[in-house]
């Protein structure tokens, strides 16, 4: 049987000339996301699927006759229904690995961000209201010597936290299992559960899979356990925080601001988030570097066309 792909949206150009000539693409080259009723069309007769977070990859679009591998281009999948796909017998893979350190210097990039005051910074500087030095212009936070709270301590997490070490802090990590005592002591990383994590932290940063486990994970409670001093980073998962609680705290001023990579309902912000200048807000893009997005694609192509030629696929969702 001739094999097919469909690949939904847009994919880098080094990653399209993988794919040898006897596999046929259907390539989604608009801006805009097919539909689901486009995409349950568009993937009829194809046997691999090469797709991104906006699409909802459920029990519907897996029933296709003759599919085996749907290949996401992230390393997060809960745009899958990854049990579905096991019962179907679809192989489902992430790009995990080659997104981590890029992942990791971006929530960084969003913590100082946030703790200096960098937007607000360049807004000022281009606004023409600078006229003079000031001494007390734009006080922010110090980030080094401070605590930092990672919850979600596998890859992404334990890059963010080993950063943490340049900036002379303390690291604080919560998980649902402790990792080694040498990762521990490698990344000088002590282990509390979540509750110390929330009270004790400087900057709190969210590493987490959204399940239903971690929905609103952070929510009012959450948030009033945290110091009126910490700053929220969230490059996970928007559904992680509960973002109407989120933005009565930052205006109500329990916790001091946040950096935002990722919300509730994509691309849509909350809009009490909007007018608030403790915020800064990105549209999803940590791991948007160029040589990262090239290596995902690459390797979304390599898993759909493993398993296509009847391998393993080299980073299978387990
Ligand atoms: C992006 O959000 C990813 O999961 O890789």
């Amino acid at each position: 049987m001739p094999k097919s792909i469909l690949i939904s949206r847009g994919l880098s150009p080094e990653a399209l000339t993988l794919i040898p000539k006897d596999v046929t693409v259907d390539l989604n080259g608009h801006e805009l996301a097919l539909s689901p009723q486009e995409l349950r069309s568009r993937l009829r007769g194809k046997a691999g699927l090469i797709c991104q977070i906006t699409d909802t990859i459920d029990d519907e679009v897996l029933a296709t006759p003759g599919l085996k591998v749907v290949s996401n281009i992230a390393v997060g999948y809960n745009n899958i229904d990854v049990a579905a796909a096991k019962r179907r017998g679809v192989t489902v893979t992430n790009t995990p690995d080659v997104l981590t350190e890029t992942t990791a210097d971006f929530a960084w990039t969003l913590l100082m961000a946030t703790a200096r005051r960098v937007v607000e910074a360049d807004r000022y500087a281009r606004s023409g209201q600078w006229t003079s030095w000031k001494w007390d212009l734009l006080w922010g936070a110090d980030v080094h010597g401070k605590t930092l709270g990672v919850i979600g301590f596998g890859r992404i997490g334990r890059a963010v936290a080993r950063r943490a070490h340049g900036f002379n802090m303390r690291v604080l990590y919560h998980d649902t299992h402790r990792v080694s005592p040498d990762v521990e002591r490698e990344l000088n990383a002590t282990y509390v559960d979540q509750a110390t994590l929330l009270r004790d932290a400087d900057f709190v940063t969210l590493h987490v899979l959204l399940s239903a486990d971690t929905q609103h994970l952070i929510d009012e409670r959450a948030l009033r356990g945290m110091k009126k001093t910490a700053i929220l980073v969230n490059a996970a998962r928007g559904p992680i925080v509960d973002e109407a609680a989120l933005a009565r705290a930052l205006r109500e001023k329990w916790i001091a601001a946040a950096g935002l990579d990722v919300f509730e309902e994509e691309p849509k912000i909350h809009p009490e988030l909007l007018p608030l200048t403790n915020v800064v807000m990105a549209p999803h893009i940590a791991s948007a570097s160029l040589e990262t997005r090239v290596a995902m694609s690459t390797l979304a192509v390599q898993n759909c066309l493993a398993v296509l030629d009847g391998k393993a696929a080299l980073t299978p969702v387990s």
